[in-house]
Order: C-alpha cells, then structure tokens, then sequence
C-alpha cells in the first residue's frame, strides 16, 4: 500500500521515512516480543529491480540499542499514519457517510429500520463537516502532522478501493486477518490464536450483543424473508446505498443482495458496529495511548543515519538529539496532540451504545424489551471487562505500564476517560 508513494513522500514533502514490517513473536505468558523491524525504501532504478530492505534487530545499549530505538520510531511513523487516514478516517468517518444519507433520503423516519438506525448517526455529518474544514482539506491539520503530508487524503481514498463492507463485520475481520478461526467448540464459534487480544476478546462480546439485540428488533418487523424482499423503502434504501452513496463500488459482488431477514440482520449489525464499537475503540484512546510523542511519533524528518556520516557520529555521542532531530517537530508535535486531545474527549451529553435520548422512540414493547435486555447484557459485559482487567494472567490486559484496556468498556463519564462506546461517530 505505502510503496508505491515512498518515492513521492520522500522526495517532495518534509518527511523522510521507510515502509515497515515487523516480525513478532507470540511468547508463552501471551505478550508479543519484537523480533525484527525491515524498513525499505523504493529501488532508485524503478520497482522492477524491488525494495531496499534492511533489517533491524533488538539491542538495549550502545549505537545499536540507539538504531533499534529509532527503527521502531519509523514504525510508529507508519502505524499513526494508517491509524488516523486509515482505520479511523477512511473505515468509520468517512465509509459512514453513504449510511446516513440513504436511510435519511429512502427510509420513512417511521420505518422501523430508520428507527433502529438512527441513533448511530447523530452527528456524524456535521463532524465530518467539520473535519472537511480544518482537518482533512489541503494544508489542514492532517497533512501537516501525519507522514504522508500532502498525499495523506489520497493515500486513503486509494485504499477505500480495497474496502470491503462484509469484513467490517468484527468475526470477518479477525478471520482475515489470521488472529482467529472458526471452531464450533469455542466461545462464539470462534478460536482465537492470541489469547489474552483485548480488542479481540471484549469486541466479540459487543459484537454478538449487537448482532443478537438486531436480530430480535429485525425479527419482530421481518417474520420471513418475502417482507425483506417486499419492502420496497427498504429495497430502495439498499439499492441508493450500494449504486449512489458507494456508487465507486457499486460493481463489487461481495454487497449482500438484501433478499433475506439475515441479510437484513447481517448489515444492520455491521453499521452499528462500524458506528459504535469500531469507531470507540479507534479514537478515544488516541491520547491515552499516543498523547506522547516520543513513544509514538507521526513523522520522521530524517533516514536512520549511516556509518561514517556526521549523523552517526551525533547518534553515537548524543543519541537523544539525533532522536529528536528525527521524529515529529515541536510544532507538529503540539498541533498533533491538540487535535487527538479534542478528538479522544467524550462531549457531556453522550448517548452510549444501549441508550437512547428519546425513550419514547417506540410504543412496540418487543422491541423495547429486547432492548432493555440488549442495555442489560451490556453492563455485565462491563463487569466482565473490569474482572479481566484485573486478572494478572491477562497479561495484555494492563501491558507493562498498567494502563487497563478499556476501550470497548461500554459507558463513560464526559470528557477524557478513554472509555466508553457512544451510539455514532460524532467526534
Ligand atoms: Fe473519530
């Protein structure tokens, strides 16, 4: 993905950086230990003649415990990179959008799958509204603190070609990702291959209780599969979705042909999914975790440097400097962490998945009873979560510096807490 713009970003953009691959080893009390990092470099002659690769192992001291410190400065490079253009503008912000507008244009606001949806909208045209403003558009406030500066919003449109609706659905993900394969004898019919995966072990649970509260709102409207089919709004709904909204991808067989309740069940827990959990578990810990530069920089202004250069003299007599002189400047630095503070802030009067601001929003009681029980279900996945959490077995669970993972902890107070799950992206 990165390659093909290495060449561009290096040479007519302020960032000087590599595209990285890291090789991990899954130790037996189930925490990761790096073991090699590979940064490449577009060949000088053309991609015909491939990458320059070099690979970097761990040291702790010297100018070689200097240089892998720096190697993993350039992966951090990387991943902000994707996290912010990728996993969160491009698979929530921005993959939302054709959501909104086709269930606000074809569904009736009675139609009880606008009912359903609606929550998991609120604000997400205006944020992205405002995000066109000053965030996203040229010379914003993300070309100017992620490494591929001017190429940021193309780089991300490029991959929404690779986008696929299907595999955003949680079980999808981490199948395709080779983190978990079916196995009818576990939990959720699925076998994960880490363990002791945070994101991985609450997602599930969040996952089949928005799968299983969709599934008894759907089947309460939908009894067969001929009401799915017969539902003109709903057809009509479909159809602006996948040719109008995604019109780009409107060819892609993989769209679901909404024939069926499971088709119907299948998408509306994928949207709220993508909404809530997704789009939760992505930004509000963008300051816990990424608030300090130094451990997670977005830039790097300079190549690792080389023997017999006067910056491998700096990196070996004053290492921290050379450090500094690499990752994302001062300025960058403070325009970065301004914006992920903002961003990572839940406002004061956040609806949370398993609430609604308008009780009154149906006089059917099935489904009000099926979502009390989906709020219900939430909140001992809450105490589950804090159970975990402390459990030292678990050791991923609080990571070295005991920082507990709570990000798919379903509700929060206001503010910067780095928990809490609400019903739409609005921030
Ligand atoms: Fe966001």
């Amino acid at each position: 993905m990165l390659m093909p713009y290495l060449r561009r970003i290096n040479d007519s953009t302020s960032t000087k950086t590599y595209a990285s691959r890291t090789l991990l080893f899954l130790l037996d009390d189930g925490t990761l230990k790096p073991l090699a990092i590979e940064l490449s470099l577009p060949h000088p002659e053309g991609d015909k003649f491939g990458a320059i690769s070099t690979v970097y192992t761990p040291a702790e001291r010297g100018v070689e415990g200097s240089i892998w410190q720096l190697a993993k400065a350039y992966v951090a490079v990387n991943d902000s990179g994707v996290h912010q253009l990728i996993s969160h503008w491009l698979n929530t912000h921005a993959v939302m959008e054709p959501f909104v507008i086709a269930t606000n244009r074809q569904l009736s606001v009675l139609h009880p799958i606008h009912k359903l949806l609606h929550p998991h909208f609120r604000d997400t045209m205006n944020i992205n509204a405002l995000a066109r403003q000053a965030l996203i558009n040229a010379g914003g406030i993300l070309e100017s603190t992620v490494f591929p500066g001017k190429f940021a919003m193309e780089l991300s449109s490029v991959v929404y070609k690779n986008w696929v609706f299907n595999e955003q659905a949680l079980p999808e993900d981490l199948k395709k990702r080779g983190i978990a394969v079916e196995d009818p004898n576990s939990r959720h019919g699925l076998n994960l291959l880490i363990k002791d995966y945070p994101y991985a072990v609450d997602g599930l649970e969040i996952w089949f209780a928005i799968k299983t509260w969709v599934k008894d709102y759907c089947s309460f409207y939908y009894q067969n599969d001929e009401t799915v089919q017969n539902d003109a709004e709903l057809q009509s709904w479909w159809k602006e979705l996948r040719e109008v909204g995604h019109g780009d991808k409107k060819d892609e067989p993989w769209w679901s042909k909404m024939e069926t309740l499971q088709d119907l069940i299948e998408t509306c827990t994928i949207i709220i999914w993508i909404a809530s959990a997704l789009h939760a578990s992505i930004n509000f810990g963008q300051y816990p975790f990424a608030g300090y530069l130094p451990n997670r920089p977005t830039i790097s202004r300079r190549f690792m440097p080389e023997k017999g250069t006067p910056e491998y003299a700096e990196l070996e007599s004053n290492p921290d400097k050379t450090f500094l002189k690499t990752i994302t400047s001062q300025l960058q630095t403070l325009l970065g962490i301004s914006l992920i503070e903002i961003l990572s802030r839940h406002s004061s009067d956040e609806v949370y998945l398993g609430q609604r601001d308008t009780p009154e929003w149906t006089a059917d009681e099935a489904p009000l009873k099926a979502f009390e029980r989906f709020a219900e279900k939430l909140g001992g996945i809450e105490d589950k979560i804090i159970e975990m959490n402390n459990d030292e077995r678990l050791k991923n669970r609080v990571g070295p510096i005991k920082v507990p993972y709570t990000l798919m902890y379903p509700t929060s107070e206001g503010g910067l807490t780095g928990k809490g799950i609400p019903n739409s992206v609005s921030i």
